[in-house]
């Protein structure tokens, strides 16, 4: 290379260098913050340039060169935080038996008299919750719930809550993860919402979300503003514990300078449990906050270790909830929505109408034989009271869920209603609405050609627990698809695309053709990107096969640990019985549920579409569970027969934790059966098989416990 060759190369990276800067801060100005700095030509020409150089020198281009990036990054949201252990929601009890059988549950599941137990009992706050992660007693990250797994980064949000210690007092652990809820006083729910609307802003339609909206700001200056407080309940990851109680851990927390619940008791029987329950529901309304019920928590912290998680509740744990609240008004008309499935649901169009703060203007129907008056075994319901638009009826709310209709009052009926009848035909696709033997849905017949179904499915594809797309939810899914945008998930992945080959716009434009929305296009475009590789759980729940929720697609993540595994099995069981039943002897499936995946697989359309989002989406291989010298992982465990020591739910739950997969059948792919006292055919069918088997002890002394 000459000399001259050199200095031109320096020159070149030099000139890179400064037109790749001001590129990318130019493309900021103009994709991030909609605020262009110079006319579009001079734009352009920085932009030739530079490729003009990357070009003659190709060594010197960058990869993250903006020539080779679309549009800029985007905005900066809430970065995502994993949380190293998962935030868990909490199972109901409606009434005092429930709460007796929680109780009964716990001591059998520890083979323990339920009176040797003690259990903590509080109010359950309804705000947020946030995990807050202390290293040496100073605050370095806090994130929402988020799914349970992964949250949202709202660490400058919390730093703004004055009920929340910076640095803790006393000795702290190495790490400790504080939890608990974010929540606003009625005074200071009712004075932000006026002054909101001194301003013109939106109204809060009560105290949880309005500590939701304000924990969620972008601009932390403004949660500060906000009258938010914190309560401390519960714990994450910790490098060590302060007690061996909850009630002790809860007491150390507040002497770091936590706020901890005042009406934290601890009781020794169901009686202190249900008293408690019942005077902080009469305190209720005094207390200036809301809380929509009481949880227990087993008190002794190495029986919570021991009792563990059911999916994602604590089986040490358990929500009280209050009754709900209810009101009067008039069910002003039925309307029919088609679900993902095809299932036709009846909702109640009513006269807005107050429950606990909230105005309702509709609530569920469940069914066609609950507007008619009769229970899923055709057993009278509301002593066989049937619903009529023009009835006044009796609605109730409890916490978040969709209202539902209660009661109708007879003696307020007008005197010309006519029974309802339920449309036997699908409202949106006219297609004949079937209801078949034993189900208690009429549903439309015209599958993927009825267009309510095709939405509702890809709904469900971004919904906030499946593939969770920032700035794609259902009122874009509704209004991208009604414009022919997107028909199919697949099509999500190609927006970016179809829109830089100018085949779709989805940018507004001002009178003289410029975006007006650059910036959410582009965020939108970013967020799709970032959901090219998605966990194989949310992949699997995300493709809305009947009867997968959360929970199912979670287990078949963990059993089969990745994509092709999975599919394999499920295509291959259409045509092959030994496989289906390998399939319904995964703990946790049976027939039905085997049986609706086997039958997705099978289906063209779904295959189709399948392939087609594969060459878009990677779904991430889950990970096996950390079982470092388990002699279990990986294997097949069966367990038969009476367990003295433990409970077949503990047994079951170690093993699983142990990376051991647990059937309830023995066959030739069974690596290990464990049979107590009683024992019969399995046990049999093992020593035929000649498969490992262990007694309890045998089996103890395997595990070490
Ligand atoms: S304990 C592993 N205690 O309720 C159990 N939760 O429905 C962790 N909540 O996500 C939760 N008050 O946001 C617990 N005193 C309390 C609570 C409480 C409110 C919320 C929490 C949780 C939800 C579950």
């Amino acid at each position: 290379m000459t000399g001259d060759g050199a200095g031109d190369k320096k020159r070149a990276g030099a000139e890179i260098a400064r037109l790749m800067a001001a590129v990318a801060a130019h493309d900021r100005a103009y994709h991030r913050d909609d605020a262009p700095e110079i006319p579009d030509a001079d734009y352009d020409a920085l932009k030739r340039r530079l490729i003009e150089l990357e070009v003659a020198f190709p060594d010197l281009a960058a990869p993250e060169s903006p020539t080779r990036r679309v549009g800029a990054a985007p905005a900066e949201g809430f970065g995502k935080v994993r949380h190293r252990v998962a935030m868990l929601s909490l199972g109901n009890a409606f009434t005092d038996e429930d709460v007796g059988d929680f109780i009964e549950r716990v001591g059998r599941f520890l083979k323990l008299s339920t009176e040797d137990i003690e259990f903590t009992s509080e109010p359950k706050i309804d705000g947020v919750s946030l995990s807050l992660r202390y290293e040496t007693g100073v605050l370095v990250e806090a994130a929402t719930r988020g799914d349970g797994s992964e949250g949202e980064n709202v660490t400058a949000n919390a730093r703004a809550i004055g009920d929340i210690p910076e640095r803790l007092t006393g000795d702290a652990p190495e790490v400790f993860e504080v939890r608990g809820e974010v929540y606003m006083h009625h005074a200071d729910f009712a004075a932000l919402n006026a002054a909101q609307e001194a301003s013109g802003a939106k109204l809060f339609a009560n105290p949880r979300n309005a500590a939701a909206g304000s924990l969620r700001q972008l601009d932390a200056s403004i949660t500060a503003a906000r009258p938010l407080r914190f309560f401390a309940y519960a714990w994450g990851e910790v490098s060590s514990l302060p007690a061996d109680t909850q009630s002790g851990v809860i007491a150390e927390l507040g002497r770091w300078g936590f706020k901890v619940n005042p009406l934290l008791r601890r009781c020794a029987s169901v009686a202190e449990m249900l008293e408690h329950y019942h005077r902080i529901g009469e305190d209720r309304a005094a207390l200036g906050y809301d809380i929509d019920g009481v949880v227990y928590k087993v008190d002794r912290l190495d029986w919570q270790q021991r009792l563990g998680f059911r999916a994602r509740e604590p089986r040490w744990a358990i929500a009280h909830k209050f009754p709900p609240l209810t009101a009067f008004t008039v069910l002003e008309g039925i309307d029919i929505q088609v679900g993902r499935t095809g299932a036709m649901s009846p909702v109640a169009r009513l006269a807005p109408v107050t429950v606990g703060g909230v105005v309702v203007s509709n609530a569920t129907l469940h069914n066609e034989d609950y507007i008619a008056g009769r229970g899923s075994g055709g057993e009278p319901i509301r002593q066989g009271r049937d619903l009529r638009i023009g009835d006044t009826v009796e609605i109730y709310r409890a916490g978040d869920v969709i209202p539902k209709v209660l009661d109708v009052d007879l003696a307020r009926r007008p005197a010309d209603s006519q029974p309802y009848e339920f449309p036997h035909q699908c409202p949106i696709c006219k297609s004949p609405a079937i209801r078949e033997e034993g189900e208690v849905a009429r549903r439309c017949t015209g599958g993927l050609t009825c267009p309510a179904q095709a939405v509702e499915r890809l709904k469900h594809f971004v919904s906030r627990t499946a593939f969770d797309i920032e700035g794609l939810g259902a009122k874009q899914v509704e209004s991208f698809s009604a414009g022919g945008l997107i028909a199919e998930p697949a099509d999500i992945f190609t927006l970016e695309a179809r829109q830089g080959l100018g085949e779709i716009d989805l940018y507004r434009r001002d009178d003289k053709g410029r975006p007006t929305n650059a910036k959410s296009v582009e965020n939108l475009f970013g967020a799709i990107a970032e959901r090219r590789s998605v966990r194989l759980a949310r992949f699997i729940f995300a493709l809305g096969i009947r009867h997968v929720g959360e929970t199912t697609a979670r287990m078949f993540a963990r059993h089969y640990l990745g994509w092709s595994a999975f599919a394999e099995a499920m295509t291959a069981a259409a045509s092959d019985a030994e496989t289906r039943d390998r399939i319904i002897a995964i703990d946790g499936v049976g027939a039905v549920l085997a049986d609706a995946v086997i039958a997705f697989f099978a289906d063209a359309h779904n295959q189709g579409a399948v392939a087609r989002l594969l060459a878009h989406v990677r779904p991430e291989d889950a990970e096996a569970p950390k079982t470092d010298g388990s002699p279990v992982a990986g294997k097949t465990v069966v367990f038969t027969g009476t367990l003295e020591k433990v409970s077949r739910a503990e047994a079951k739950a170690q093993a699983e934790a142990l990376g051991a997969r647990v059937s309830g059948s023995v066959s030739a792919r069974t690596d290990l059966v464990v049979a107590g006292p009683g024992a019969g055919s399995k046990l049999k069918k093992a020593l035929e098989l000649g498969i490992e088997t262990l007694d309890e002890d045998g089996w103890l002394a395997l595990i070490g416990g």
